[in-house]
């Protein structure tokens, strides 16, 4: 890995929650590399920012678009000018797509679609805009869909019913039953698009230092996060996975949906469930109609 340097010339990557953490690292890492970014934020100052920062690299490519990812409303709207954008600029195709935006929230607050917050950014959105960009990246001769999961997912499980508003909301939990749905998501995304060119990973980044529960989190759920964080390697280092993930050929169809330190690492057993996966996957189709996003093909 430390001699790991793939060439992304000519590559175009969609990296959600590009202003901060890893998805920022993986941006400045993938323009470094070559590849075309397309920054997702919700905020136009942090945009702009981050904007500031990948530019900073030499040669980079770098364009933000912004969207509250909690809203499939603004989802939609997002891909649509995505789609404008790639053909006012002669870009044929998606080479990767990286699902990083992250939230975490102590207290259970429900979107504009009716949804828990948590569940809708952490994994509806996910799994709603890669339905939505799945066009262009089959046009991709290696199209790559890349999640970033948790360990925080071992030891939880899932009930398809309950998730989208659950009854009763603790938000690690919350959190980590998130993190088992990217895994869920990958497994079943290659079972139902194997066949294609377009390919699925979740990662687990490992304890990363980054300031995902400082935001609009009240100050125990803070000081926690900050003592915790402060064994966290920087994002630098999921960075690289990322990179791995969106560019090493011979994983283009590999049967390992979970990575770690770009090598494969054993999910949880609940994350392996086949059945839960596609229970999963139904359900979140539910939750996506009437938005007419998803385009099942079996
Ligand atoms: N840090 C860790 O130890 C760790 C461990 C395991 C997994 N992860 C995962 O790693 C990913 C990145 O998190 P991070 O640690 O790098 O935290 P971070 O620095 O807070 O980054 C999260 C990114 O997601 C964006 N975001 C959050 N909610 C959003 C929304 N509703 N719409 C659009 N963008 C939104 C944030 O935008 P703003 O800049 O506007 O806030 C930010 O760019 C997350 O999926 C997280 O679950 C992190």
């Amino acid at each position: 890995m430390i001699d790991y340097s793939p060439d992304l010339m000519g590559r175009t990557a969609v990296i959600t929650g590009a202003t901060s953490g890893i998805g920022l690292a993986a941006a400045i890492l993938f323009s470094l590399h070559g590849a075309r970014i397309i920054g997702i934020g919700r905020d136009p100052q942090r945009a702009e920012d981050a904007r500031r920062i990948i530019k900073e690299s030499p040669d980079a490519r770098i364009d933000f678009f912004l969207a509250d990812l909690s809203s499939q409303n603004q989802i939609h709207h997002l891909v649509e000018e995505i789609g404008q954008f790639f053909q006012e600029n002669n870009i044929n195709c998606l080479d990767i797509l990286v699902n990083n935006a992250g939230t975490y929230s102590q207290h259970k607050i429900l979107t504009e679609d009716g949804i828990e917050k948590t569940y809708a950014t952490n994994h509806l959105a996910p799994f709603l805009l890669t339905q939505k960009l799945l066009p262009w990246l089959e046009k991709s001769p290696s199209g790559r869909v890349i999640t970033v999961s948790s360990d925080s997912h071992y030891g939880m499980t899932i009930d398809p019913d309950d998730i989208a508003n659950p009854r009763w909301y603790i938000g690690i939990l919350a959190y980590a039953k998130s993190k088992l749905a990217n895994i869920l998501f990958t497994s079943e995304f290659n079972r139902r698009y194997g066949h294609t060119n377009v390919h699925a990973y979740a990662l687990d980044p490992g304890l990363v230092k980054t300031n995902i529960a400082f935001k609009d989190q009240p100050a125990f759920s803070r000081l926690v996060w900050k003592i915790r964080r402060s064994a966290g390697d920087p994002p630098e280092k999921p960075a690289r996975t990322i990179l791995f993930l969106a560019s090493e050929p011979s994983i283009q169809t590999s049967p390992e949906n979970y990575w770690c330190n770009s090598k494969p690492k054993r999910c949880s057993q609940q994350a392996a469930r086949s059945d839960l996966a596609r229970m999963l996957w139904e359900s979140s189709v539910q939750l996506c109609e009437g938005n007419s996003a998803v385009r099942e093909i079996e």
